[in-house]
């Protein structure tokens, strides 16, 4: 139960804490990077509409977050996260995640060249579209925070995105790159969109340039083929989460599935990891119903399933059964040798999804 005059710092920040206890996270750098990250809305009170309509959330809400479980039983707790000042605009909110990079570089080891060899092109005195930046900050109970850094690549207008995402692969070294992916998960015309184009802050050799594709009215086929774009890994498990999420849906009508492509050190034309996310929250009548569904995917991914009601608790005590969109998306990671779940959780900090006639 949360006070009337509660802020949007002190829920959110109530829920990281529960996530870093579930996840075995000491909790002083989360949540100081929740209040950095939130910035002038963290004591904004939610009795108050969002400063800024966020698309990191249905609600508004400007974090979201996930928990990541790797199939070797390792751990990661995530927040995907929009930095709104003060007084928010395209440009401001801008200027805000440049000035949140530079903050966070004092205070740890960044490795920021990938960021300024791309920067200025997902840069914009006007920026378009639903965000400019994003972050996601990334905890492991061992290690210090990792951060990332996504663009929007519409940030220029719709029509320039496939230019801005082809020129930022060539500076990045992977001239291939572009080229790859249309041919994989760029085929459907209007269907497929350039969402996110995203870069690592840190000095591991992993996952080191992302970029993503929303894939609207696809079929479990068009993600499988998708998928087949990474060498030495099971296609295959891509539909096989398409029908354990949503079973029976031939057509991703609702929100798209997405796909994405990971470049590590040493990939060229080839990425060496794919990822489809699944918006469960617009495939299932209710959350009763998304966490069944995502506990027989754990299941069949050897992973223990009743991690899913620790999470749900760490965040809400509303009854499942009285909306959808708490389990927002559920994405699988696809890496030779290396699968990976990750479920997204909403904050719900401003109601959660709105309320579909079901
Ligand atoms: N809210 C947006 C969406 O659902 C962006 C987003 C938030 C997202 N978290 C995500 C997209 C996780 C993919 C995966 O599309």
């Amino acid at each position: 139960m949360r006070a009337v005059d509660a802020t949007l710092g002190e829920v959110a920040g109530n829920q990281l804490q529960n996530l870093c206890r579930i996840v075995g996270i000491d909790e002083t750098d989360p949540v100081r990077l929740l209040g950095d990250v939130l910035s002038a809305t963290r004591s904004r009170p939610l009795s108050q509409p969002p400063l800024w309509p966020s698309d990191v959330a249905d609600d508004n809400t400007p974090v979201e977050f996930s928990v990541q479980f790797e199939d070797n039983g390792s751990r990661h707790l995530r927040i995907l996260a929009e930095t709104i000042p003060a007084a928010p605009g395209p440009a401001a909110n801008l200027q805000a995640a440049r000035d949140l990079i530079d903050a966070l570089a004092g205070r740890y080891d960044l490795s920021l060249d990938r960021l300024h060899s791309v920067q200025d092109l997902f840069s914009s005195a006007s920026p378009q579209g639903k965000f400019s930046w994003w972050f996601s900050l990334i905890f492991t109970p061992d290690g210090a925070p990792k951060f990332k850094v996504y663009f929007n690549p519409g940030v220029c207008g719709a029509e320039s995105a496939p230019h801005l995402v082809e020129e930022a692969f060539a500076r990045l070294g992977l001239p291939e790159a572009y080229s790859t992916i249309s041919k994989y998960a760029l085929r459907r015309g209007e269907l497929d969109r350039l969402t996110f184009f995203a870069v690592d802050l840190d000095h591991s050799p992993q996952s080191r340039v992302k970029l993503y594709v929303s894939q609207h009215a696809a079929r479990p086929a068009d993600a499988e083929f998708a998928a087949s774009a990474v060498p030495c890994i099971d296609p295959g498990l891509a539909r096989a989460l398409c029908s354990v999420l949503a079973p029976g849906t031939e057509v991703f009508t609702g929100r798209p599935l997405i796909s994405s492509y990971s470049f590590v050190e040493g990939d060229h034309e080839k990425p060496s990891n794919y990822s489809l996310y699944l918006p469960i929250r617009d495939y299932v009548p209710n959350d009763a119903v998304a966490r069944e569904r995502v506990q027989q995917h754990l299941r069949m991914h050897r992973i223990d399933p009743a991690v899913v009601d620790e999470v749900i608790d760490a965040v809400t005590d509303r009854r499942l059964e009285d909306n959808a969109g708490l389990l927002a998306h559920v994405s699988l990671r696809l890496s030779p040798n290396r699968t990976g779940t990750t479920v997204y959780v909403s904050s719900e900090a401003y109601g959660g999804t709105p309320r579909r006639d079901r």
